[in-house]
């Protein structure tokens, strides 16, 4: 039996406030069986637990994301380490550097990213990286805490990064953008990936994959992406969704339905 695990979602995002329910009550007759709920920032770390506790199927992880890395102090750490202790609760993230945007500045975003690896690290769970545009900054901090392992989320680096990635043990997952036209880096580093290091995720309701593109993003959507890197691998989407789901299983220690 054919099953997706989508190891990146936001359904507390408030494009979902208006059917959430309904979107949900999808995931079943779609075959999504597994949902790793990702917090962005105390508010979203409290909804996803929440969300865990209401659909036995749905997984949390808490944290901030670089956006959020300002509000990142000793007693915020203390909220989350409190947080982590939920039995839903499976990761640290979504944690990271974001020199993109930089709405908050780096060394800042830096303090923030150290403080909630230290904790993962402490607490012996996985890590979900958001990593755009500070490579180099976020492989020098992830060396920092060689015990701890996670996923570098929506990947978009380079073969050479990929390797740098996957070198140090942690996975890679792919969103929507794998199904664009334009989508080259993304498709030369699925073509590469060591299979047992491969994720997929929607991301959403960012990120939807083509024929999609552009609308909301839920995690029904997860078979375009199995599709695409099945076609590039050589191998069937079923096969993909099965290689997926146990390697997202294996990092957030997940049980099977
Ligand atoms: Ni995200």
């Amino acid at each position: 039996m054919s099953w997706y695990f989508d190891s990146h979602a936001h359904y507390d995002s408030r494009r979902f406030r208006e059917d959430q329910q309904q979107v949900l009550a999808q995931m079943e007759p779609n075959h999504v069986r597994r949902i790793m709920n990702v917090g962005c920032d105390l508010a979203s770390s409290y909804t996803s637990i929440a969300l865990a506790e209401q659909y036995d199927f749905i997984y949390a992880a808490v944290g901030s994301h670089p956006d959020d890395a300002a509000n990142v102090d000793e007693a915020r750490v203390e909220e989350y380490r409190q947080l982590a202790r939920h039995p839903r609760v499976r990761a640290i993230g979504e944690i990271g550097l974001d020199y993109y945007y930089e709405d908050v500045p780096r060394a800042k975003q830096q303090e923030a990213f150290r403080m909630q690896m230290a904790l993962a690290q402490e607490l012996s769970m996985p890590v979900i990286i958001h990593q755009r545009d500070a490579y180099e900054d976020a492989l020098k901090i992830v060396d920092e805490f060689p015990a701890v392992r996670g996923v570098f989320h929506c990947f978009s680096g380079s073969l050479e990064y990929a390797k740098e990635v996957v070198k140090r043990g942690y996975y890679m997952g792919f969103t929507g953008v794998i199904t664009f036209k334009n989508a080259r880096k993304a498709v030369e580093v699925a073509q590469w990936a060591p299979l047992n290091r491969l994720l997929i995720e929607t991301d959403c309701p960012y990120m939807a994959p083509e024929p999609f593109r552009g609308k909301r993003c839920d995690s029904t959507m997860l078979p375009r992406m199995a599709e695409k890197i099945a076609g590039l691998r050589g191998l069937s989407t079923e096969e993909i969704a099965k290689i997926t789901r146990e390697n997202a299983m294996e990092l957030f220690g997940v049980d099977a339905p």
